[in-house]
């Protein structure tokens, strides 16, 4: 496709500023610019010095009084609750009992399951979310029309059909045999097509045999590559029933670590009250932490550890986990991630936010050097910001004086309706001004 480029602000996240300090952990460029061409960015800098290296005529799109960043990555969320978000009054057990089940047997079909991940889709890029790490139902088929319906958008995307064999109602239970056999008949045709790739994925140890938690770890083995993704230690009662239903293991992360799930590439949301050790495992087998303050606060499961992850050196990155999460944003989610540590006093920097919504969950992902910023090479997946898209916004954005200042009054204000544009793969997949019709489901 022809090169193109887009002059605005410019800021993305280059490291870890809680290692390399805030000054060194990101890029701004007041007047910027954004070169893009067959799906990857070419080159960003001062629009002067951008415009002097490029050919004249290069075709600039300005736009004013916006922020341009990274699309920001979730590194947790199941698509087939998209329908029964902010759903009344569980915490998790009783949820996915009375809430989530009756709702994900519905993916039994796969004319409703489409109409769904279009729906979610949708949702993913009216709120800048470019790449997530995403649950299906334990159907096959849910897994193969999301696959497809991503691969139209051109999205790199990562998802997985669900594996569940006891502890929940017969109709949404497969069996190890069945479920290693879906799973890998999926992995042979998704994993790497396109800008797809696939994750084994266990609901939790309470719905899993010690037969199926071995044909995870076999799948695991016959394609090191792909993903792992599960739930781990999101609350109390949930931890209990592990320890119960695995009386040989120490803990619950043990239980993983026995059938062989920790290793790059795994990726355990929650992860609420975890103990030393499980974080030095979690750490030291390169397994990454999906923090999900919206889903934490909304089912009443706890406060999640930050200081503690960043202690033992575990990778983290911000999940929504829509349904039990409450907004597929992950600007309202960084601002609950805020209010999390707060309440244990701790802090959360305006530039870690961002560095854990773009580059950390790229990093936790094992895919920064696809995505996760804007650096020449990577992939031109981006989102366009309005500073001013709310009256209230656009005040307090004039009081705010500083770079973090503005930052943190994006994050603490913001939502969809600050996402003004989204490109995916150097397209453009959402216009906040063209209008959008609502989503019906038949
Ligand atoms: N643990 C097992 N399944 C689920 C789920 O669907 N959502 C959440 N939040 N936790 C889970
Ligand atoms: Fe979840």
């Amino acid at each position: 496709t022809q090169r193109t480029a887009y002059r605005s602000a410019i800021l993305h996240s280059i490291d870890d500023p809680y290692e390399v300090g805030l000054e060194n952990s990101f890029e701004f460029f007041e007047d910027g610019i954004l070169v893009v061409e067959n799906g990857h960015i070419i080159d960003l800098g001062p629009a002067e010095a951008v415009l002097a290296r490029q050919p004249d005529s290069l075709h600039v799109t300005e736009y004013q009084h916006k922020l341009i960043t990274a699309g920001f990555i979730d590194t947790h969320i199941h698509y087939p609750q998209t329908g029964m978000i902010a759903s009344y009054g569980e915490q998790l057990l009783d949820w996915l009992e009375n809430y989530t089940f009756p709702e994900e047997l519905k993916f039994k079909n796969p004319v409703y399951a489409r109409q769904v991940a279009n729906i979610f889709l949708n949702e993913l890029a009216s709120n800048g979310t470019t790449t997530a790490l995403v649950f299906g139902t334990v159907h096959r088929e849910s897994v193969d029309v999301f696959f497809e319906e991503a691969q139209k958008r051109n999205l790199r995307m990562i998802a997985g059909k669900v594996l569940m064999d006891r502890n929940a109602p017969d109709y949404l239970t497969d069996t190890p045999e069945s479920g290693y056999q879906d799973s890998k008949a999926l992995i042979e045709k998704w994993h790497k097509k396109d800008r797809l790739l696939y994750a084994v994925t266990p609901r939790f140890a309470p719905t899993c045999t010690d037969e199926q938690l071995a044909t995870v770890g076999k799948l695991l083995e016959e394609y090191p590559d792909v993903y792992m993704h599960t739930h781990l230690s999101e609350n109390k009662k949930e931890i209990e029933w592990v320890l119960a239903l695995f009386p040989d293991r120490e803990t619950y992360l043990d239980v993983y670590d026995h059938y062989k799930l920790l290793k790059e590439r795994a990726v355990f949301a929650h992860g609420v009250h975890l103990t030393d050790c499980e974080c030095q495992r979690l750490a030291e087998s390169g397994s990454a932490i999906s923090f999900c303050p919206t889903s934490n606060l909304f089912l009443g499961s706890g406060l999640f550890n930050l200081p503690k992850m960043e202690h033992h050196g575990v990778r983290v990155g911000m999940g929504t986990d829509v349904g039990a999460g409450t907004s597929f944003s992950l600007l309202q989610t960084m601002s609950e991630g805020y209010k999390v540590l707060q309440l244990q006093q701790q802090k959360l920097h305006p530039f870690k936010s961002l560095y854990l919504a773009t580059l950390g969950g790229a990093r936790a992902l094992y895919l920064d050097d696809k995505i996760g910023n804007l650096e020449p090479g990577k992939e031109a997946d981006f989102v366009v910001l309005d500073l001013h898209a709310t009256p209230l916004m656009s005040f307090r954005m004039q009081q705010a004086k500083t770079l973090e200042e503005q930052l943190f009054v994006l994050m603490s204000l913001g939502d969809d309706r600050t996402v003004s544009k989204t490109f995916i793969y150097g397209e453009k997949a959402y216009d906040a001004e063209e209008t959008t019709e609502p989503a019906m489901v038949t």
